[in-house]
């Protein structure tokens, strides 16, 4: 079976993502343990970069898609106090059980609530979060659940509430390496997983006003923080 855009020699098109969502369930629970000695080394800076930039506030109610070992959630719980609340869904029980494992060894595990599911539909209320994060997870997703999962996003955003996603970046679609990195994952789509994506388009097509963007370099490979709003305006989304 052909995949659409996958043998493309269009290299502004997005790869699609060939694993089942079993598979890549299975393929976190496993790296779960060792997550942390072999992958996020480089990203943590632009990762804490972009939290940041969401400048959660105390008191706040607020969201990480696809928290992967906790790093960000014991953060987010940090700046959110006692007063606030933070919430996380991801895919892999094994990531759940080492960010569980973090927080209360910061005991921060009274302040978060975290599920394991799959993020195109989340089991939150309309309008619940004044903030959603999410660091290299908009990537794992395939074309066509990205608007969706955005929209997702949105639904359980209040108005004006503010979303920060950090991603691998399509927008230098034609570089050797990004060439050579996106031939790793077609060959490779168990290992080498994430995949560059129109971070700022997609946000913008999902009915975000854009604050902020800041083009990064994830070992010579381009990343992109952006930073949104949830615009009050009704964008609708095919599903
Ligand atoms: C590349 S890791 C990034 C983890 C963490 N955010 C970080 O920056 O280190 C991607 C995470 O997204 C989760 N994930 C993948 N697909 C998902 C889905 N459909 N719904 C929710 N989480 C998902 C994985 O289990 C994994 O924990």
């Amino acid at each position: 079976m052909e995949i659409p855009g996958e043998m493309s020699s269009d290299p502004h098109t997005v790869l699609r993502v060939t694993r089942t969502k079993a598979q890549a369930k299975e393929s976190y629970d496993r790296m779960s343990p060792f997550y942390d000695y072999f992958a996020g080394i480089f990203e943590r800076n632009y990762r804490n970069r972009a939290l940041k930039r969401l400048n959660i506030a105390a008191g706040e109610t607020v969201l990480e898609v696809g928290f992967g070992t906790g790093h960000c959630l014991k953060q987010m719980a940090e700046a959110v106090g006692e007063g606030g609340k933070v919430y996380g869904i991801d895919l892999s029980s094994g990531m759940l059980a080492a960010s569980k494992r973090r927080l209360e060894k910061a005991g921060l595990w009274n302040r978060v609530e975290l599920t394991c599911d799959d993020a195109m539909k989340m089991p939150y209320t309309d309008n619940k979060f004044d903030a959603v994060f999410s660091s290299f997870a908009l990537e794992l997703f395939d074309s066509p659940e990205i608007p969706k999962v955005l929209a997702e996003i949105r639904r359980v955003l209040r108005t004006s509430g503010r979303v920060g996603i950090i991603s691998m970046s399509k927008e230098d679609g034609a570089s050797l390496l990004l060439k050579l990195y996106e031939w790793l994952h077609r060959k490779l789509p168990q290992y080498v997983d994430c995949r560059p994506i129109y971070v700022e388009h997609s946000m913008k097509g999902a009915g975000f006003g854009i604050q902020y963007k800041e083009r990064v370099s994830l070992l010579g490979l381009p990343g992109d923080i952006v930073i949104g709003t949830k615009l009050s305006s009704s964008v609708s989304v095919t599903t």
